[in-house]
């Protein structure tokens, strides 16, 4: 019997040293500033936004987010901090902006994934974006709460089909140190979370090996 111990080549490793391709999704916004500040140099990082950043897409529009897979080429990782939603008490609640919630921020987010199959590298990842909103409501966004809802369980049940070691992850944070002056007013006694802890919880994901999980910043 051959007891000869299996030996890794670091170097072949998918380690946070490796330079990795990524795009950010929603890179000028609170969180997607976060997590362009807390990525090593090392990486080449493209920003996309509608309107702002290296490339403009919409999440909203299929179209628009192949078109965007195009002129980038393959990358090694895909975060997104994008996906707007709308407020509204619950008896007013007009199915129209519930599904402006529903088609911006967990469809655009999936059809993100579902288009960049094909342009993820062996062993590559996306990052998804929900919120607390799920899971310690606040009113007036039952929106936002069921588009995070759909998009965790996207997540959990994409992860056991991902093909060549890829993985897929969703963050899901309270509301942000920089985004109280925004929002503070609508999330009565929330603590807010330090961006230095939102940054860790992206990089977990991105130069981490961890898949199919909900990671927690609250
Ligand atoms: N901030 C927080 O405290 C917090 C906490 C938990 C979860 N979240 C979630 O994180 C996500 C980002 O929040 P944020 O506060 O960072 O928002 P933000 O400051 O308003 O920034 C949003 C970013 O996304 C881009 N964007 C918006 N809609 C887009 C679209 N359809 N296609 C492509 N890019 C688009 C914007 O760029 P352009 O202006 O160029 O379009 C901008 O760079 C949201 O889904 C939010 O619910 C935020």
């Amino acid at each position: 019997m051959n007891h000869a111990r299996k030996t890794t080549n670091l170097a072949e490793m998918n380690t946070s040293t490796r330079p990795l391709r990524i795009i950010v999704i929603g890179a000028k916004g609170h969180v997607g500033t976060t997590v362009c500040e807390a990525l090593p140099s090392h990486h080449d990082v493209i920003k996309v936004g509608r309107n702002s950043g290296d490339v403009n897409a919409d999440i909203s529009d299929r179209s628009s987010i192949e078109a965007m897979y195009e002129e980038i080429g393959k990358i090694d990782a895909v975060v997104l901090a994008a996906g707007a939603v709308h407020f509204c008490p619950l008896e007013q609640f007009p199915e129209d902006k519930f599904l402006f919630n529903l088609m911006h921020k967990a469809m655009g987010q999936i059809n993100c994934v579902l288009s960049g199959l094909d342009y993820l590298n062996d062993g590559g990842s996306f990052t998804l974006t929900s919120g607390i909103l799920d899971r310690d409501p606040i009113r007036m966004a039952s929106g936002a709460a069921a588009a995070n809802g759909a998009i965790g369980g996207f997540v959990k049940s994409a992860a056991i089909e991902m093909p060549r070691n890829t993985r897929i992850n969703v963050v899901s944070t309270g509301l942000q140190d920089i985004s109280v002056e925004r929002y503070g007013s609508v999330f009565p006694g929330h603590t807010p979370v330090s961006s230095e802890r939102v940054a860790y919880a992206y990089l977990k994901c991105v130069e981490g090996g961890i898949n199919g999980q909900l990671v927690t910043v609250d």
